[in-house]
């Protein structure tokens, strides 16, 4: 009897196989250098936390979705993170009113949900997390918005295909309260509506009697949850649209200047139907969606004002967001944006047409790498070149060095696999031609 066993990856996880790595980083790229561009530095915290760290705040949604685990003979619970935020505010907290303000931190970590896994969905999935802490100003939540419009844009995204829909939890708030809502059942509420697309309407109308909607009250509150408006309108406009008091958008005056100001209102608009499902956001909050409305969230945050206090440090003003991986993978993949991705092919690949060239070859090729050039060889030595060549045109290489019988000579055939164009050079030239070419070719 074999001892074989066959494993698969665990359920919502992922490989990624070269390809898969390409678009992988290609993403990333975009994040890190969006996110320097704007003035913000990168962070990286633990992928396990004190369980506690979560329970504390995050809301019962992210709770019931942890890997939570104890070590063998140990008494402390922990889970493999689920977010960055509460790290990101014990990290701040940690180092008090020391640290200089405006913080701009962003991280790109590994989150993991035991959610049931579909479209855009998973278990494990990598998310930018950009945040600003220390400024209370509009400004900090228009900047952290600027930031991640721009990674869109930078992917090959624009106002056509994506949405960024921002409310305020104050505004919807005071709504919810004229219509019966507690102030104690607040965050349910929040945590309630951020879901509503997600369970039958009977089980949200069951859920909301609970909170204290009555049926007029349910239907005023459909009417506010499909409020959405262009943030170039007036403001008016929202509050006569949703029922809610205008005083209450006040809050959302200066968002809509600074959004304005930076040239971002095409990517925007107001929906008060988004709340946002994590209980320690304060006031503005938003989510980046595909405009057709097909995918979940890109990405989703807003305001955390209390959540540094929380965790033991000063009063902080905070606001971020998270994007994940997952649906922008999806969006960008379906506009045809990750077509021309693939792993970085080699500047030239070297051939040996024949045994007495292997050496020299390898020589070669360690000469090329070391000039901080990406070279391959193949790996066969054949008489052959045109099998070599089919080799080296599928790695994607544009040139070919050949090392056959000119080599006594000295000389190898430097070919140019774009143009098929061929010459023969001397061997002690090839590296100082190659990196002059590329050079030239930035
Ligand atoms: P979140 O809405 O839970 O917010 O997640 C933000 C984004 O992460 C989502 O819009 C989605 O793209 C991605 N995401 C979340 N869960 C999954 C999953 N199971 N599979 C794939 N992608 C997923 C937060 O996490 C906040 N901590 C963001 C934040 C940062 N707020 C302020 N700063």
């Amino acid at each position: 009897m074999s001892n074989q066993r066959r494993f698969q990856a665990p359920k919502g996880t992922r490989d990624f196989l070269p390809e898969d790595m390409a678009i992988r980083r290609h993403i990333e790229t975009a994040w890190r250098e969006t996110s320097t561009r704007h003035g913000f530095e990168e962070i990286e915290g633990p992928t396990f936390e004190h369980l506690g760290l979560y329970t504390v705040k995050s809301g019962e949604g992210i709770v019931s979705e942890l890997f939570s685990f104890r070590r063998e003979g140990g008494r402390d619970d922990y889970a493999l993170r689920p977010e960055f935020t509460p790290t990101l505010a014990r990290m701040v907290a940690a180092r008090g009113p020391g640290l200089p303000r405006p913080v701009k931190w962003f991280a790109v970590p590994t989150h993991y949900r035991a959610e049931r896994p579909q479209r855009g969905r998973l278990r494990e999935f990598v998310q930018w997390n950009v945040d600003m802490l220390g400024l209370d100003s509009p400004t900090a939540d228009a900047e952290v918005l600027a930031t991640g419009i721009s990674a869109l844009e930078a992917l090959g995204l624009d106002p056509s295909m994506v949405t960024v829909r921002i409310s305020h939890r104050d505004a919807v708030a005071l709504g919810l309260e004229s219509l019966g809502v507690s102030s104690e059942s607040m965050t349910s509420a929040f945590e309630l509506l951020d879901r509503r697309d997600k369970m039958p309407p009977e089980v949200f109308a069951e859920k909301a009697s609970a909170l204290g909607l009555d049926d007029d009250g349910l239907s005023d509150f459909d009417r506010l949850a499909r409020t959405r408006r262009s943030i170039r309108g007036d403001l008016a406009d929202l509050a006569s649209e949703s029922g809610v008091a205008a005083e209450a958008f006040a809050p959302l005056e200066g968002l809509r200047d600074a959004l304005v100001d930076a040239g971002l209102a095409d990517w925007c608009e107001w929906d008060l139907g988004i709340v946002r499902g994590l209980a320690y956001y304060t006031g503005s909050v938003f989510e980046v969606h595909e405009s057709g409305g097909r995918e979940r969230a890109i990405a989703g945050g807003g305001r955390y004002d209390g959540l540094v206090e929380l965790m033991g440090g000063p009063p902080t003003s905070a606001v971020g967001f998270g994007m994940g991986d997952v649906v922008l993978g999806l969006v960008l993949e379906d506009r045809g944006l990750l077509e021309e991705v693939r792993p970085a092919p080699p500047r030239v690949f070297v051939l040996s047409a024949g045994e007495d060239a292997d050496r020299p070859a390898h020589r070669l090729l360690a000469e090329l790498r070391r000039a901080g050039i990406h070279a391959r060889r193949s790996y066969k030595t054949t008489r052959n070149v045109g099998k070599l060549l089919g080799e080296a045109s599928r790695a994607g290489a544009t040139r070919a060095v050949i090392l056959g019988s000119e080599l006594g000579e000295g000389r190898v055939q430097l070919k140019d696999l774009v143009s098929g164009e061929q010459e023969l050079v001397p061997l002690d030239e090839v590296v100082r031609m190659i990196s002059g070419s590329e050079s030239a070719n930035g």
